[in-house]
This record gives C-alpha cells, sequence and structure tokens, in this order.
C-alpha cells in the first residue's frame, strides 16, 4: 500500500491488514505509557483545508504516540488565503521533511492528485475529500464493529452483520467508504435516506435502500450508524421539508432505538447534530458507540502510518 485514498481500490488482504494491525496497536494504547518508539524520527504532516476536530486531532495523537515529529498546517491563516497552490503548498512542507501527507480538502479528488500527478513523492493518506471519500473514518468504524461482533466461525470479519447507514448519504464520503468497506468485509449495508439525499448513481455501490426508517429498524439491525445532516453543502436548501420533519421521519430517538432492539450498536462519525438526526437520549444512550469509534480513530490512524511509514520494524517494540 502506498497511499491510502479510498476503501473502493483496496483489496480485502489489504483491508484485513490494517484491520489486524490496528488490533495489534490497540493493545498497545491499553498500556499507561501509549507512546512507541517505532517511527522516532520520521516526520508528516497534517494538511487540513476544511475544519476538522476528530480526524485531525487523531492523527495528530497517532504521530504523537508513534514518536513522529509532525507538521501541522490549516489552510486558515496560510498562504493559501494570498492564491498558493495546492501543489506548491505540499512541495513546501514536503521540503521542509515531510515523509507522509495527510491531506483534507473540500474538493473530492484532492488527495488523488496529489498522490497521482507527482508533484511530491510521499504517502498521501486521504482524511476526507469532499463528498467522495474518508477512508480512515471508514476503518474505524468497521474496526469497532468487529470488536463488538467478531465471530471467528463465519468467516468474513463482519460476515452477516446488519448495518443501517441512516440520513444525508448524498452529501456524505462517509457512507461512500463504509460501504465499500463493510461489503468487501461480509456486512449487508441498507442506506436509509429521502430520495433528495441520496446519490443518482448508485448502481455500484454494493448495499440496499429503504426509504422508510421505521421499516428498517424492525428487521431489528446490528448496528445503527447515523449520518450528519450537512447543511454547508446544502446551499439554499431544498432536501427536506423542515428540521422538524426530517426528524420525525429520519431522527434516532428512543422511542426508534427500542423499535430496533437491545442488540443494536448506535454509531455517529461526529460531529453530531443532537436533536435532528439524533436526539441526546440516542446519543447518550448505553447502547451508543460514539466515544469508543473516536477513542479506536487513533489507533486506525497510528496503524495507517505505520504501515505507510514503517517498513518492517515491530509494532510492540
Ligand atoms: N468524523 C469526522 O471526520 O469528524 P471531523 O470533521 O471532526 O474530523
Amino acid at each position: 500500500m502506498k497511499h491510502l485514498l479510498d476503501t473502493e481500490s483496496l483489496s480485502l488482504d489489504e483491508a484485513l491488514n490494517l484491520l489486524d494491525t490496528t488490533e495489534a496497536v490497540a493493545a498497545t494504547q491499553a498500556r499507561t505509557i501509549k507512546t512507541l518508539p517505532v517511527l522516532r524520527g520520521h516526520t508528516v504532516s497534517t494538511m487540513f483545508f476544511e475544519d476538522s476536530t476528530r480526524t485531525r486531532l487523531s492523527f495528530e495523537t497517532a504521530a504523537d504516540r508513534l514518536s513522529m515529529d509532525c507538521i501541522s498546517f490549516s489552510a486558515k491563516g496560510s498562504s493559501v488565503s494570498k492564491g498558493e497552490s495546492l501543489k506548491d503548498t505540499a512541495q513546501t512542507i514536503v521540503a521542509m521533511g515531510a515523509e507522509a501527507l495527510i491531506v483534507r480538502h473540500h474538493a473530492s479528488g484532492a488527495p488523488q492528485r496529489l498522490a497521482n500527478a507527482g508533484w511530491v513523492d510521499v504517502p498521501i493518506i486521504n482524511a476526507g475529500d469532499g463528498m467522495h471519500a474518508h477512508p480512515t473514518q471508514a476503518f474505524l468504524d468497521a474496526f469497532t464493529m468487529r470488536r463488538h461482533f467478531f465471530d471467528e466461525s463465519k468467516g468474513k470479519d463482519l460476515a452477516g452483520l446488519r448495518v443501517l447507514i441512516v440520513g444525508d448519504v448524498l452529501h456524505s464520503r462517509v457512507a461512500r467508504s463504509d460501504v465499500h468497506l463493510l461489503h468487501k468485509l461480509g456486512a449487508q449495508v441498507t442506506l436509509v435516506a429521502p430520495a433528495t439525499l441520496l446519490p443518482v448513481n448508485m448502481e455500484n455501490w454494493p448495499c440496499e435502500v429503504s426509504y422508510s426508517f421505521d421499516e428498517a429498524l424492525a428487521t431489528h439491525p446490528d448496528v445503527v450508524m447515523m449520518l450528519r445532516v450537512q447543511h454547508e453543502r446544502m446551499g439554499s436548501g431544498g432536501f427536506f421539508p423542515s428540521p422538524r420533519e426530517y426528524q420525525y421521519n429520519y431522527g434516532l430517538d428512543e422511542a426508534r432505538l427500542g423499535a430496533a432492539g437491545s442488540q443494536a450498536l448506535v454509531m455517529h462519525p461526529g460531529p453530531m447534530n443532537r436533536g435532528l438526526e439524533i436526539t441526546a437520549g440516542a446519543a447518550d444512550s448505553v447502547q451508543s458507540v460514539v466515544t469508543e469509534q473516536v477513542t479506536n480513530g487513533v489507533s486506525v490512524r497510528m496503524a495507517a502510518l505505520y504501515l505507510l511509514l514503517a517498513h518492517g520494524e515491530e509494532i510492540s517494540a
């Protein structure tokens, strides 16, 4: 694996290798001293052209825990405001010693362009590009599911696991990356959304679609993954009649959680719109693993950096 750009193009072996490496990393993160020396002396850069809390901080924490130096770049307050290009920004950061670039960008395809244009010759990790892909989020979601449901006798890691992904699929890079990875791992994914919040070309998406949240919940899924309503990508709106109606048809509350059953895990990639796609009661319920997802995100990102940069050094060192 030279880059980590999406989940669709990864082989099953590559996906399993990242999950197994995450398992080894997570074991070290249960210790009091969490820092590992494996990438001491190496340098990575977080290049964020779009806001983030979880992804950015967990990549920077991951770099710290691997004893790496991290060049932290935000487009806000940088020479991007003077017109500096993606190419020149990346070359500048690599010239300072970055050996890998972790890129979040509002434009779909920006990390792929950096990986393929020949401007820089370092691994690129996609930390979320436009409405396209967010592979490390998908891996932390899959890892969290695997920790709760893994059954060796079933073969594939998530074989037969029934996952609902609910809400603003249209604008969600998380949904795209999750669908492809979870399917690869054997899960049965159903997207639940109003027609206005589903992409038009979904023929190649390996999943089912439902327009009724209540009908989907009545099947007692193993996982109910709620998606954030992405107001910032909706322009002048018109995707649903009102927040109240959206909440009524597609919001997860305690009553719907009861209908799903006590076996169902509640997940959300964050940040959450409490009171819109999820109530506080559902978000904070005993079935919610939202903070566990965040914790697992650090281990996933440590594993990704390790696989791209460590070249055979032992994770348990
Ligand atoms: N899930 C996620 O990508 O969150 P941030 O935007 O806070 O990084």
